[in-house]
């Protein structure tokens, strides 16, 4: 089944309420771009706000501890995201990995958390410059995946419809630098075919693959195109109605409905 192309807003740590009017501003343009599935995530704070008002787009966070509750000051469940309106999590994205010291394992455990309490998952890999220069790109992100990716419970269903992966090389987030639609290509292939592995070609095969890495409206056609490319991660694009919904034209004509 092809699945609708996803373009997904990662506000990262930036919004107060001001910025709801850009969130209502979102779900009126998504409305008339219904080829298109937009999501945003936004800081903690947003998420209700915005899950209240939405009458299209999901809203989605950006972590969650891995533990069902506890003793984690500071930190927040699956369930909680749930409760606050969040459908989704994203997990494991470099400035997480990066900032907060989380591992492969870590992120694993977070995403089996995320499952299980109901939410879909996208679950961020991608390699830094140096592993790019020294041609060993494809190695790593395979290898972080593999180690990153949910061991699934017995009959777990749905696996495409609960899994995203985006591929965000690090050197191309909030750089201007995106890589090359060569480069996205052979990544892509290589993460799909690792998803086939694991989740059998059915399912493998469906799961969408986002891209993400300074993503804006001027690029987004030529990056959506590449073969295996579901969607994109988009930070900071995704700040005005303006520009993160360019990129989902950049996708999807208006619909007539
Ligand atoms: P960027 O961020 O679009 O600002 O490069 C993407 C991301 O980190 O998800």
């Amino acid at each position: 089944m092809a699945r609708r192309p996803y373009i997904v807003g990662n506000w990262k740590m930036h919004g107060t309420r001001a910025m709801l009017s850009e969130a209502r501003a979102i779900d009126r343009a998504a409305q008339r771009l219904l080829k298109v599935e937009v999501a945003i995530a936004p800081p903690y704070t947003l998420i209700h706000p915005i899950h209240r008002e939405a009458e299209l787009i999901a809203v989605g966070a950006q972590d969650c501890h891995e533990a069902e509750g506890g003793a984690f000051t500071g930190d927040i469940s699956a369930a909680m995201l749930a409760d606050a309106g969040a459908q989704f999590v994203i997990l494991g994205h470099s400035e997480r990995r990066e900032g907060h010291g989380e591992s492969n394992d870590l992120v694993r455990a977070k995403a089996e958390a995320a499952l299980a309490a109901g939410l879909k998952i996208i679950l961020c890999c991608g390699e830094n410059a140096a592993t790019r220069e020294s041609g060993e790109a494809i190695a790593f992100v395979r290898g972080q995946l593999a180690a990153s990716l949910p061991r699934l419970p017995e009959g777990f269903a749905d696996i495409a419809e609960r899994i995203t992966i985006a591929y965000e090389p690090i050197w191309a987030i909030g750089t201007g630098n995106t890589a090359t639609p060569q480069d996205i290509g052979e990544m892509h292939a290589a993460i799909r075919a690792l998803l086939i592995e694991q989740f059998g070609e059915e399912q493998g095969g469906d799961v969408r693959i986002l891209y993400g890495g300074s993503v804006k409206p001027e690029n987004a056609g030529e990056i959506l195109r590449v073969a295996d490319v579901g969607g994109a991660l988009v930070g900071g694009a995704s700040l005005t109605a303006d520009s993160f919904m360019g990129i989902a034209l950049a996708v999807g004509e208006p619909s007539d409905n």
